[in-house]
């Protein structure tokens, strides 16, 4: 790990009581985001590539500690408190690992993981193509091997398996559900299987809130049996694909030309069919495809953790 070039050393307070601190990887997603804003006033130290965004509606960005997780260690100044990472599980995971046996002095100061994998180990596990089967195999190890260095150092750990991110944090957005909003402005129509299968899309800012509030009760909590290690998780609604696609055009401006895109629901059967060709050119696409059929839906929705009233879909702000 390289010494910090910010403005702001590795922050010192760490060691004074007080909530326990947190240490944020992928904070520069919209889910770590989101999570710098509803961290505002707490102690959090961003640890990553790039530094932190300053939170939307100002203030200063959160203090940095440079940490590339392909290439460090913790050696150098140790991420301490409660870990939370939005980083790709496959990196975040056996850098934890070597931490922990690099420096053991250093990892005595971490409370506690909350670590993002994803749904996909799930859902895609039956998948025919090999990219997807790939995909479900290193979320797989990773999370195994997160699980193992976290109970070999007696550290509570969440695996928080999230469905569908989608939504805007500051000038962050996401590029799924906002690629989908894009093709619906480009299309005048859009041939879909029937009404398609269900989706439980989840804001960045859910994810974070849960992701907070699961860590903010780590210390008591982090063992006892009944609360699930890993935890699928998902929005609060959900829904048929063709009924997302028409909330996401409902919620765009009056003139916005994703309304005027037409949602046909043809026959599943002459959709595939239509579809068929794809399967040559890509089967990865081909798959994609056919998942917009599939029910990827019944995680746990975000209220049922954070306790507030459930929040229909979608949650704003959207990415344009
Ligand atoms: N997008 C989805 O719909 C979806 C669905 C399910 C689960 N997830 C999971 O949710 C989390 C967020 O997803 P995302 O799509 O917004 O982001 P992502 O593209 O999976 O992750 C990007 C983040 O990871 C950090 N990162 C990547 N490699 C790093 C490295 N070597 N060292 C340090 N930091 C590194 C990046 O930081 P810098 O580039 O700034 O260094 C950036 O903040 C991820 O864990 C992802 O697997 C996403």
């Amino acid at each position: 790990m390289a010494a910090s070039t910010a403005t702001h050393a590795f922050d010192p307070t760490l060691t004074l009581p007080g909530p326990v601190p947190i240490t944020l990887f992928g904070a520069t997603t919209p889910s770590g985001q989101a999570l710098i804003e509803l961290a505002r006033g707490r102690r959090l130290v961003v640890a990553g590539r790039r530094p932190p965004l300053p939170p939307a509606g100002g203030g200063d960005p959160p203090p940095f500690l440079p940490c590339d997780l392909e290439t460090s260690s913790g050696e150098e100044q140790p991420p301490r408190g409660l870990l939370v990472s939005f980083a790709p599980i496959w990196s975040f995971a056996p850098w934890l690992a070597r931490y922990a046996s690099s420096n053991p002095a250093g990892f005595a100061a971490v409370q506690g993981v909350i670590a993002c994998s994803s749904s996909s180990v799930i859902t895609k596990r039956f998948a025919a193509n090999g990219f997807d089967r790939d995909l479900v195999q290193r979320l797989r190890q990773a999370e195994e091997q997160l699980t193992l260095t976290c109970a070999a150092q007696a550290r509570p750990l969440r695996i928080l398996a999230p469905t569908l991110i989608y939504g805007q944090a500051g000038p962050l957005g996401d590029r799924n559900l906002s690629k989908l909003r894009q093709l619906l402005r480009r299309l005048p129509l859009l041939p879909l299987p029937g009404q398609g299968g269900l989706r439980q899309p989840i804001h960045c800012r859910q994810l974070a809130a849960v992701a907070l509030h699961l860590a903010d009760r780590l210390p008591q909590d982090g063992f006892d049996p009944a609360q699930p290690v890993h935890l699928p998780l998902g929005g609060d609604d959900t829904l048929a694909y063709a009924v997302m696609l028409r909330r996401l055009q409902n919620a765009t401006e009056l003139g916005d030309a994703a309304r005027s895109c037409r949602l046909l629901a043809l026959p599943p059967r002459f959709f595939l069919a239509l579809a068929a060709p794809l399967l040559l050119l890509s089967p990865k696409t081909f798959e994609a495809v056919l998942r917009m059929g599939a029910d990827l839906a019944g995680f746990t929705p975000a209220h049922r953790i954070l306790g507030g009233a459930p929040e229909p879909f979608p949650v704003l702000p959207l990415a344009p």
